[in-house]
């Protein structure tokens, strides 16, 4: 297989949102659920994440909990996974907790729309950047890119466009969903999978593989898609 095993993780609300219509990065996961999120993390060799996630919310991406960075690091792994950035004007500021927090690789895929002196500024702070001279970022390339640099286990954490994305061009092995006893509503709140939609007879086909009821009220669906 030409790019990493992939999952996708999402936590969303009983009517499938994964933020409310204010797009201000709501809080929907439980306690148990960040650290089940902290253990794929730990798991994997990168966390990706589209633009709009990226540059609104300049996340992190690393992995919280102590005692597992250092098992990564017993392991001979770096303590947090590479972060990966699609966006098509990388306009991220390097000061931001997205570059500087976790002393982690940092990779971002874009497009020639990101001016030179930015892409110039990022990889002067170590920024590793894919630049494509095409309107979009080639996602089928991106992920062959990914496994060349090392990565076999990818986990994407949103939003729904890019989940869309990678899911209608058979990019993802796995889904994961928490879904928190909360309902957002609004027409305009982003759910698990937006972009352009795919006719029924080309709906993404999904097999459950398991189901958890926790104590939180929450439950966690997992699938392979077809
Ligand atoms: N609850 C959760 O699990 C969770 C997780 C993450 C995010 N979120 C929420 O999701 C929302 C953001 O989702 P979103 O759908 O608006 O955006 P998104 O999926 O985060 O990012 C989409 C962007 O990725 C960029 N991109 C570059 N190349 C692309 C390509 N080939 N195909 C598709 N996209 C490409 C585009 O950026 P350009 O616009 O630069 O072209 C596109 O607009 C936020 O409200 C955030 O809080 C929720």
């Amino acid at each position: 297989m030409n790019r990493p095993y992939t999952f996708i993780n999402v936590a969303m609300t009983a009517d499938g949102k994964i933020d409310t219509a204010e797009r201000k990065g709501a809080a929907i996961s439980s306690k148990q659920d960040k650290e089940r999120v902290d253990q794929l993390r730990a798991g994997a060799d990168a966390i990706l994440v589209g633009g709009k996630t990226l540059l609104e919310e300049l996340p992190k991406l690393t992995v919280r909990s102590e005692a597992l960075r250092e098992g990564r690091i017993q392991q001979g792994r770096s303590p947090n996974p590479i972060k990966v950035g699609v966006v098509t004007v990388a306009d991220i500021p390097i000061d931001s907790d997205f570059v500087k927090v976790g002393n982690a690789r940092v990779v971002i895929f874009t497009t020639s729309r990101t001016s030179k002196t930015q892409v110039e500024r990022l990889r002067t702070h170590g920024v590793e950047i894919f630049t494509e001279d095409a309107a979009r970022v080639d996602l089928v390339k991106m992920m062959a890119t990914l496994k060349q640099v090392g990565v076999e286990r990818l986990v994407v954490e949103g939003g729904g466009t890019i989940n869309f994305e990678l899911m209608r061009l058979g990019l993802v092995d796995e889904l994961m969903v928490y879904i928190a006893p909360l309902v957002f509503g609004g027409i305009n709140a982003p759910t698990l999978a937006d972009g352009l939609g795919v006719p029924r007879d080309m709906a993404i086909e999904l097999k459950l593989m398991d189901v958890e009821k926790w104590e939180d009220g929450g439950v966690v669906l997992k699938y392979k898609i077809r």
